[in-house]
């Protein structure tokens, strides 16, 4: 049996859903489902009710990450298209600042030309009143991600150029995406993307088997646009699973919910890739840790690693999840490498199936820094 040591894994894209819907799960379940997967830093998602997008609401989540969580946690604060400059001092706290530009689960919604315009303004400014985006408070402040699909990318791109904001592509799913993205780096645009391992190994030919359990925004990409993530790996900055957690009676009601859960499957999944000779175990760290941390600036974690069993073989189970939704639509699939051990800031906090560490044992990051912690 092969064991390796990894770096914890950054997971930039998770719905820990606490406030509002803690019934599909919270910061506890959430950050405890992280572990299993080797992941010891999550940046949560602000469609929660109420959403995260004053800096009140920011402040709320704080506490409740500083209570429940049991790894490092990172924050986004979500446009609005109304409530512009209540949120702006709150979002220099976040990691960063997220835009839904098109539909998906929640009431969050910006996509008039005018707010985005706005918006990426207001970003510039602030970056400059903070030194320009070379120093390190600018750094701090974040890129501006957005939930772009389709023709809404490029008009991300443009605004991101002419404004001169970082600006980073969350779960990008399609060969016309990626493919512009590509382009776009190439001419020296700031633009960085990511992937979900469900729009890497999934598609829509898995969907009559999947039903809602294969639902989500964006939906699975067909298996040419499947293929286009593959071939444009170099272009993929980050490995991101947007965890979205809902219940297995929502999935199965007359209008299920968008979004499936995956960061307890995130790493088994990508090392199965590696063992299949599709990625290297570097592709890897550099997508799930290095990438995460450059991007939002994320502080490192010391006496921080993943012991894993990398010829293990193992089939997916909904009943192997700690997510309060219990089910991923992985169930059934076999894979090769375990998480076996994971460390955390100097401690044993996963171990054969079992989180050992205590709810608020976790830290909650800000600007590049840890702004909580309590111990
Ligand atoms: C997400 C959710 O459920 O919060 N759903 C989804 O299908 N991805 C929202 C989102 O990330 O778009
Ligand atoms: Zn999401």
């Amino acid at each position: 049996m092969a064991k390796i040591q990894l770096p914890g894994l950054i997971d930039a894209h998770v719905h820990l859903r606490e406030p509002g819907y803690t019934h599909k799960e919270d910061l506890f379940t959430g950050t405890s489902a992280a572990l299993a997967g080797g992941v010891t830093t999550v940046l949560d998602m602000p469609n929660t009710v109420p959403s995260t997008s004053t800096p009140e609401r920011l402040a709320e989540k704080v506490a409740l990450a500083v209570d429940k969580a049991v790894c490092d946690v990172g924050l986004f604060v979500g446009a609005t298209s109304s409530d512009l400059d209540a949120y702006l001092p709150a979002a220099q706290y976040a990691c960063a600042l997220k835009i839904y530009v098109n539909e998906t689960f929640g009431s969050l919604r910006v996509d008039d030309l005018s707010t985005m315009h706005r918006l990426f303004r207001t970003w510039a400014e602030r970056a400059d009143e903070l030194g320009g985006w070379r120093s390190e408070a600018a750094k701090g402040l974040g890129p501006i991600a957005v939930h772009a699909e389709d023709l809404m990318v490029p008009v991300c791109v443009l605004l991101s150029d002419l404004y001169d904001v970082p600006l980073h592509v969350v779960h990008v799913s399609r060969r016309s995406e990626i493919e512009l993205i590509r382009v776009a780096k190439e001419k020296g645009s700031r633009v960085t993307c990511e992937v979900t391992p469900h729009h890497l190994f999934l598609s829509t030919e898995d969907l009559p088997r999947l039903g809602a359990r294969g639902d989500m925004r964006p939906h699975l990409g067909t298996p040419d646009d499947v293929a286009a993530m593959w071939e444009n790996l170099d272009v993929v900055d980050i490995f991101a699973t947007d965890h979205a957690p809902h219940t297995l009676l929502e999935k199965a009601s007359e209008t299920p919910p968008p979004g499936v859960p995956g960061v307890q499957t995130m790493l088994p999944l990508l090392l199965t890739a590696v063992h299949a000779g599709r990625l290297t175990v570097e592709d890897i760290i550099t997508r799930c840790v290095d990438a995460p941390r450059r991007v939002y600036s994320l502080p490192a974690q010391a006496d921080t690693f993943v012991e894993v069993d990398v010829d293990a073989e193992w089939t997916v189970s909904d009943e192997a999840m700690l997510s309060r939704s219990q089910w991923t639509p992985f169930a059934g699939m076999s894979l090769r490498g375990r998480v076996e051990r994971v460390t955390y800031l100097g401690r044993i906090v996963y171990e054969e199936g079992q989180v050992l560490a205590k709810p608020g044992s976790g830290r909650v990051l800000f600007q590049g820094r840890v702004l909580f912690q309590s111990e």
